[in-house]
């Protein structure tokens, strides 16, 4: 296993590129599966989620190739209609392909996630969803098998904007007869580059970015070429490095209107951001103001930021308060952090961050991804040296993360354990 050692305390300065988002990435990717026809995704990173996902539509029945940041895919004459737990369990996002393959082949059967570290995270939303469309469902050692000789259109309320079950149901009530009406839909900037792609293929989709999206099936989808979005979480890690180093980092190839809440944040901790056309400057001083966050779904603040936002907090000059609100269990980097210094009481699902003390470098270990990114920038704020383990975890959602880093002035290092 790989191993990230940082020599904290270095002022980041300089340019950092931004990938393609991984999370807008993958359903483009799975989108592919709605038609035979060759689709071409430009901006896609080079990490661990894109390989298992490229892994699974092979598996699927699809062809393959990179080239640099574009994916060619094209089909085969079979299309499988099961995923496989070996697959489904190294990565939730792959639950994706249900609604697709249920749509094209009236019959799909794909592993149960099952939870992870940050939480149970069930798919009951995405299932109750199908069998409003007209599914057949059932469960059996670990896998959930649904059949619909068609799937019908139907107005469907998600008790909660799940991001994964909107971009499900929109996928399958692209080829639904009727309409499909999805109320409490996930809003974030992801479902948007997804719709997008969807009506690249002809696909019917009205209200994208709000909360009610409706979709008009149609009988058969085309192939696209897609260009993936900016990945607004690594942006957004990386504008708050620039904060906790007292730096100052632009970002290039980023849409700075997918940031607002975090550059309120950042501003409101006295970080200084100039937004332009496609970029982002940071400029920080020593000195952070402590600022509350909750996390809440677009356009709120990012869960997927919570984490790094808790790391900026152990630098500022007073006491912050965390509240992670979409997911249950995710203060995993809290114990880590604890180790190098910071001081942190969980109740519930609230953390108080007490400012004013310093982090030093410790051995740590990453439980998750974002917890990982944590831990990197508290590794860059920390005097002496931070030995970051288990960080294939990064590996899955931070492309080039070393090479950014090092870029800009920040001495870090991957070797083997
Ligand atoms: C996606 C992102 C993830 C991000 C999250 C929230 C990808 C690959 N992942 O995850 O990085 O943190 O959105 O912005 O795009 N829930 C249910 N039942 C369901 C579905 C969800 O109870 O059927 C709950 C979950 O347990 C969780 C909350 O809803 O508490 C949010 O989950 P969801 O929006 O589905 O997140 P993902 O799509 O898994």
């Amino acid at each position: 296993m790989d191993l990230l050692t940082i020599h904290g305390g270095k002022r980041l300065s300089g340019t950092i590129p931004v990938s393609g988002s991984k999370n807008a990435g993958l359903p483009v990717m799975i989108a592919s599966l709605l038609t035979d026809e060759p689709c071409i995704i430009d901006n896609v990173p080079h990490l661990d989620d894109i390989e298992t996902l490229i892994a699974l539509l092979v598996f699927l029945g699809k062809e393959i190739s990179r080239y640099k940041d574009r994916l060619e895919i094209k089909s085969t004459p079979s299309l499988y209609a099961e995923a496989p737990y070996e697959l489904v369990r190294r990565m939730r996002a792959s639950i994706v392909v249900m609604g697709p393959l249920l749509a094209r082949l009236g019959r799909v059967k794909v592993s149960l996630p099952g939870g992870c570290a940050i939480g149970g995270r069930p798919i009951n939303i995405h299932l109750d969803g199908f069998k409003a469309m007209g599914a057949d469902l059932k469960i059996e050692q670990g896998y959930v098998e649904m059949t619909a000789k068609a799937l019908q259109g139907t107005a469907f309320h998600l008790d909660f904007a799940s991001v994964g079950a909107t971009e499900n149901l929109m996928m399958a009530a692209a080829l639904a007869k009727g309409r499909t009406t999805l109320i409490n839909a996930a809003m974030e900037p992801e479902i948007e580059d997804l719709a997008n792609c969807l009506i690249s293929m002809g696909a019917q989709i009205k209200g994208i970015g709000t909360e009610t999206i409706t979709i008009d099936g149609v009988e058969k989808l085309h192939g696209f070429e897609h260009r993936v979005i900016p990945d607004r979480i690594e942006a957004g890690t990386y504008m708050i490095a620039a904060g906790i180093t007292g730096g100052d980092l632009t970002l290039t190839g980023v849409i700075p209107e997918h940031m607002k809440t975090l550059i309120v944040k950042l501003e409101q901790a006295g970080v200084k951001v100039e937004a332009g056309d496609g970029r982002i400057a940071v400029y920080a001083s020593r000195s952070i103001k402590p600022v509350n966050i909750e996390t809440a779904v677009y356009p709120g603040f990012p869960t997927d930021l919570q984490a790094q936002w808790v790391a900026l907090m152990t630098r500022a000059e007073g006491d912050s308060s965390v509240t992670e609100r979409v997911f249950e269990n995710r203060f995993m980097h809290i114990a880590e952090l604890q180790r190098m210094g910071a001081e942190i009481q969980i109740r519930g699902n609230t953390a108080t961050v007490v400012g004013g003390g310093t982090l030093s470098g410790a051995d740590v270990m990453v439980s998750d991804l974002r917890a990982g990114a944590a831990l990197v920038l508290a590794g860059l704020a920390a005097s002496g040296e931070t030995n970051i383990h288990r960080i294939y975890h990064l590996d899955r959602g931070y492309e080039h993360l070393e090479e950014k880093l090092s870029a800009v002035g920040a001495e870090i290092t991957r070797s083997k354990e």
